[in-house]
């Protein structure tokens, strides 16, 4: 492992692993955090990743936790060594209709996708603020830029993501650290696997490229942000969507 280090949120799942590898490859020492309902699974997973030539650190931490999230941060520094890239990787949906939807799926979404940024990036930034370095890098959705139909909570979380990284990206752009997000499109992970069949096919038509994305395609681009290649990057927002939405 090396000795610069990077924390990945959601970094078990299934975007969230592949930037874990790509990191490591980079030679970043990977700290992957999960909640507590899936840290059970988290031995089996380190398992597997070693067993394909990663060594990996994992880190329990509820994001919607302000409390957690920094006591998690001040272990990993104090342990493991500085944080040099935040990867923002968490993220839940509870699609429906918002007739439909309970405060509860709104409430559950925008604290994981949205406040878990907040706690997270409020915890590693005074660190990285201390040492005038850092990248922050903030997984947002192609969904946070155009709106989906049934995803009133996670359109807003995903897009609130881009405010919260534009107004960021301007108050440390003079300390030495970048922020940006990455859009992915649909993705073939479990998440979108969820999607009934039908819905999905429906959605792959839409995409001018007329397919799902891969997790190597997103990782790739974090490891563009995380590289030096990226010095001068900063509050941009980076599509990686099969043309499913284009802007300037
Ligand atoms: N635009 C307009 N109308 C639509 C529509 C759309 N995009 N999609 C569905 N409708 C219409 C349907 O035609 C249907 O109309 P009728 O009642 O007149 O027939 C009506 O809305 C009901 O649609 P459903 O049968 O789909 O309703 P449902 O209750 O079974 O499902 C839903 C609702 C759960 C929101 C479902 O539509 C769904 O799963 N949609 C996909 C949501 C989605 O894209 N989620 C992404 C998850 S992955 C992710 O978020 C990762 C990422 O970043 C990309």
């Amino acid at each position: 492992m090396g000795n610069k280090v990077a924390l990945v949120t959601g970094g078990l799942g299934g975007i969230g692993s592949e930037i874990s590898r790509k990191l490591s490859s980079n030679g970043y020492t990977v700290v992957a955090t999960t909640f507590n309902k899936e840290i059970e699974k988290s031995d089996e997973w380190i398992v597997a990743q070693k067993k394909a030539g990663y060594d990996f650190l994992v880190e329990e931490a509820d994001v919607t936790s302000f409390e957690a999230c920094g006591e998690m941060v001040k272990r990993v520094e104090d342990t493991v060594g500085p944080v040099e890239i935040l990867v923002n990787c968490a993220g839940i949906t509870r699609d429906g209709f918002l007739k439909n939807m309970d405060e509860s799926n709104w409430d559950a979404v925008l604290s994981t996708n949205l406040d878990g940024v907040f706690n997270m990036t409020k915890s590693v930034l005074d660190f990285m603020l201390s040492r005038q370095s850092g990248r922050i890098i903030n997984i947002s959705s192609v969904n946070g830029q155009r709106g989906q139909f049934g995803q009133t909570n996670y359109s807003a979380a995903k897009a609130g993501m881009h405010g919260f990284t534009m107004a960021l990206a301007q108050e440390v752009a003079r300390k030495g650290i970048t922020v940006n997000s990455v859009s992915p499109g649909y993705i073939a992970t479990n998440m979108v696997m969820a999607i009934d069949e039908e819905i999905r096919n429906d959605l792959v038509s839409q995409i001018p490229m007329q397919r799902m994305g891969k997790p190597t395609e997103i990782a790739n681009t974090v490891g563009f942000l995380a590289s030096d290649q990226a010095d001068y990057i900063t509050g941009a927002n980076i599509p990686v969507n099969g043309g499913l939405f284009t802007s300037f």
